[in-house]
């Protein structure tokens, strides 16, 4: 997906050894669509050279107040003019410091200093040995910038260049364009807790065997991604999958059904929406044993016993905080036909306001999608896209009906 396409960034790298992943950052902002200005502070140019960048980013690169290509001479003015954000990467403690008193004795601080702040958001990533960032100066200099308005990123964890392992490493590249392309989608779901199920779940027959079906798990994290994206604070419990949890999102691993409703029960009672986009295994074996089952040799055909799992959303639907209206409730319906039909009773018998229909057999494991959503006033359609893009339209959809309701 383009998720930055007509956008302008101006990637501002200050001295660092972390300059090194301003160049992966740099080719994944414009994979992502992105138009990108490289302008690099004196220092960055030890660690990295305005060739490698201008190379990744396909247009020269700025690195001095004095550079005469600008007809008017004010690269400062012009650049920050230009940009749909500054996103500085890596951001040193003396170029922090330095931004905090709003002095301008080179061009990337000089810059920072004369975007318009109100429509130019400024960026930092922070990068530096684990004292300079505990550091109270740094810690200081820090919350005032953001008092200042700028948007401060986190810092890794973990190994450093200097040898000494702690906080303070730049943020990889991937993180950096995962919370820049954040930063450009509405904050709709802005100090909301949601609650998201995805994945399947895996019924234990013995301890090696076990019945699940073929739910990926990638629209519940899509969704978790948009929910995050809107500003919410999400919780994913999430049933035997394999894929990366989306940036800022808790995540709750469970097995069986049974272990996913009792991970749901408690976070639903402090959430405001409930997204149950798990498939989960209608039956489980009745008692499973804790040995193998063996072939015995003579033809016999194991018997399994089943029984019903608790259905995790019509439990929570039903629930006080529900039915009051505090916690708004979401369900999934994967059909393999009469969609329209089979989702409008599936609503009614789970008891909740919304209900999102899709082909199950068309979707699992693939990266696109179609939602057929089901209220109280009728049906809509969301036609085929990728699956992220899906989830952003559901996020408004929901952010819609709980400003409806308030
Ligand atoms: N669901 C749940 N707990 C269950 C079964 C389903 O929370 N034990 C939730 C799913 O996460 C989804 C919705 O209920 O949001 C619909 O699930 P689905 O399996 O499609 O519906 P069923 O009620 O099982 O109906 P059927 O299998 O007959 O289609």
């Amino acid at each position: 997906m383009n998720d930055l396409s007509n956008k302008h960034i101006v990637l501002g790298l200050s001295g660092g050894i972390a300059c090194y992943k301003a160049a992966e950052l740099c080719r994944a902002l414009v994979k992502a669509g992105a138009s990108v200005q490289v302008v690099m502070s004196e220092a960055a140019t030890q660690f990295i050279t305005p060739v490698t960048m201008q190379a990744l980013s396909n247009r020269s690169v700025f690195t001095s107040q004095w550079d005469d290509r600008e007809s008017n001479n004010m690269a400062h003015i012009n650049l920050s003019r230009e940009a749909d954000a500054i996103l500085v990467a890596p951001a040193s403690a003396d170029f922090m410091a330095k931004l905090l008193h709003g002095r301008a004795d080179d061009l990337l601080s000089l810059m920072c200093l004369a975007r318009p702040i109100a429509q130019v958001p400024l960026i930092l990533a922070p990068a530096m040995n684990r004292e300079m960032w505990q550091h109270p100066a740094t810690q200081r200099n820090m919350s005032q910038l953001k008092a200042d308005g700028a948007f401060v990123l986190d810092v890794g964890q973990g190994e450093q260049a200097c040898g000494e392992t702690g906080d303070g490493r730049m943020l990889e590249p991937e993180e950096i364009l995962a919370d820049l392309i954040a930063h450009f989608q509405p904050k709709r779901l802005a100090g909301k807790r949601v609650l998201v199920t995805a994945g399947p779940t895996f019924e234990m027959i013995d301890p090696v065997r076990g019945i699940t079906n073929l739910s990926s798990g990638k629209m519940g994290f899509a969704i978790a991604r948009a929910a995050q994206e809107a500003g919410a604070q999400v919780t994913l419990v999430v049933g035997p999958v394999s894929l990366p949890t989306p940036r800022g999102v808790q995540r709750v691993d469970v097995k069986t059904a049974l272990q996913m409703q009792a991970a749901v029960s408690p976070l639903s009672d402090s959430s405001d929406v409930f997204i149950a986009t798990a498939a989960v295994a209608d039956w489980r074996v009745e008692s499973p044993t804790d040995q193998k089952i063996k072939k015995d040799g003579s033809g016999a055909l194991p018997v399994l016993a089943f029984t019903e799992n608790p259905d995790i959303l019509a439990g929570v639907a039903q629930s006080k905080r529900a039915r009051s209206g505090a916690l708004y409730c979401v369900g999934f319906a994967a059909e393999s036909h009469d969609l329209l039909e089979h989702a409008t009773a599936k609503r009614q018998r789970k008891g909740v306001p919304l209900l999102v229909g899709n082909i199950g057999p068309a979707t699992f494991g693939q990266d696109d999608n179609a939602l057929l959503l089901i209220d109280e006033n009728g049906s809509k359609a969301l036609p085929h896209a990728h699956k992220l893009d899906l989830a952003r339209q559901l996020v408004a959809e929901i952010a819609q009906r709980l400003s409806n309701s308030h």
